[in-house]
């Protein structure tokens, strides 16, 4: 067996590669990726690419020569992973994360690779009122990197069949301490507001619903999607990824992280703009088809494991929504020093010596 992770140097990588290894001692595990944020370590004492058997400092819009030979899995991590930096860098955004994938998968196809696993996002649902959204309801990407995803999985539905097998797990919003842990989703942020000055500031109004899910969850997810057969789902399925009790408002996380740490204080900007990003999502399909694959971390363990993380790493930056703890900060960070393109291709490799 031979796994191909891409985006394996990111934020949920190193946990998927663990829980990969773990799953399949036996397995060449090969990973790839440009390495936006290879610096960007947390709290670990080792490089976590130690854990794959061959790493590729590449990127995905321009696949090595040889890479897919005898591949039989790929999880398909590697993109422009949130909304401001899809923001910033739209066009970039579209092609990472539509032709890049629809390329990678048809050539992995016709290598003979047989399972794909791709890492949607639930955020395709947009602005969703009327209840939890289903597989079968429609999507409203408000933002290129969500539009992004639903184009990328729209097309790889059409390259499925039963000799590949395309499972696109639409997972919630991640959250959980991390080798490389970022702090521009909702839950870590909290946390480290909390953590570094007591205090947390919602840029919303906290109304909007956001599902959550542990990354440890999430690599769970893709594990049960390697092995599922055509007969478990068939041979393209879109599946949400988290668990219908981790639905929540943005400011139900943050009362549970003042649970957590004593002596927090909680600010909601009565101010702010409605966030046109709220959506509940349903998981009962997911329940229905991987029993023994359900979420297992909660929300409380979650905020203890973040918590007890940034204390290890003594992490003290009150600032940090400014700091490379953001991913869009590296990235504009990078072009700004001309080390990366307008493209986000890295430049002349001599520059910054
Ligand atoms: N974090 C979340 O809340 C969440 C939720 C749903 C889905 N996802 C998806 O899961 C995947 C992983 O997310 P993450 O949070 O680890 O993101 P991340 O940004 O931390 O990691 C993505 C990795 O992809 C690499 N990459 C980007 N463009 C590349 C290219 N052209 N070639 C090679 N490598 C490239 C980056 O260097 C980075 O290491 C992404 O596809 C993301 O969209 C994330």
């Amino acid at each position: 067996m031979k796994i191909l992770i891409t985006g394996n140097m990111g934020y949920i990588g190193p946990c998927v590669v663990q829980r990969l290894y773990a799953s399949y001692p036996e397995a060449t595990l090969v990973g790839l990726d440009m390495g936006y944020f290879a610096n960007c370590l947390t709290g670990t004492e080792i490089l976590p690419e130690c854990r794959v058997d061959v790493q590729y400092f590449s990127d995905v819009r321009h696949l090595p020569k040889d890479l897919l030979r005898d591949i039989n899995a790929i999880v398909h991590l590697a993109a422009i992973s949130n909304d401001p930096m899809g923001n910033t860098f739209e066009e970039v955004t579209l092609d990472i994360n539509y032709h890049a994938t629809i390329e990678l998968a048809k050539k992995a196809k016709e290598a003979g690779v047989k399972t794909f696993v791709y890492a949607s996002s639930c955020s395709m649902y947009g602005f969703a009122e009327g209840g939890p959204r289903t597989e079968k309801s429609p999507l409203n990407p408000l933002t290129a990197y969500a539009k992004s995803k639903a184009l990328a999985e729209k097309d790889l539905e059409k390259i499925a069949d039963k000799r590949f097998v395309v499972t696109s797990l639409r997972f919630s919003t991640a959250c959980g301490m991390s080798e490389r842990l970022r702090l521009d989703l909702v839950l870590n942020d909290f946390v480290a507001c909390a953590v570094t000055s007591k205090k947390i500031t919602i840029l919303s109004d906290g109304t909007p619903w956001r599902p959550l899910i542990n990354i440890k969850d999430m690599a769970q997810a893709i594990d049960w999607a390697i092995k599922r057969g055509t007969a478990n789902g068939g041979e393209f399925l879109a599946l949400n990824i988290g668990s219908n009790e981790w639905n929540y408002q943005v400011k139900d996380l943050a009362e549970a992280v003042a649970k957590v740490i004593p002596d927090v204080n909680i600010s909601i900007n009565k101010d702010a703009q409605p966030d046109k990003r709220s959506y509940k999502v349903s998981f009962d399909l997911f329940k229905k088809l991987a029993p023994d694959y359900q979420p297992k971390v909660d929300l409380i363990t979650t905020i203890k494991e973040l918590k007890d993380g940034l204390e290890a790493m003594e992490f003290k930056d009150g600032d940090f929504r400014n700091s490379k703890f953001m991913r869009l900060k590296v990235l504009s960070q990078l072009r700004n020093k001309d080390l990366l393109t307008e493209n986000l291709e890295w430049a002349n490799k001599s520059s910054g010596a």
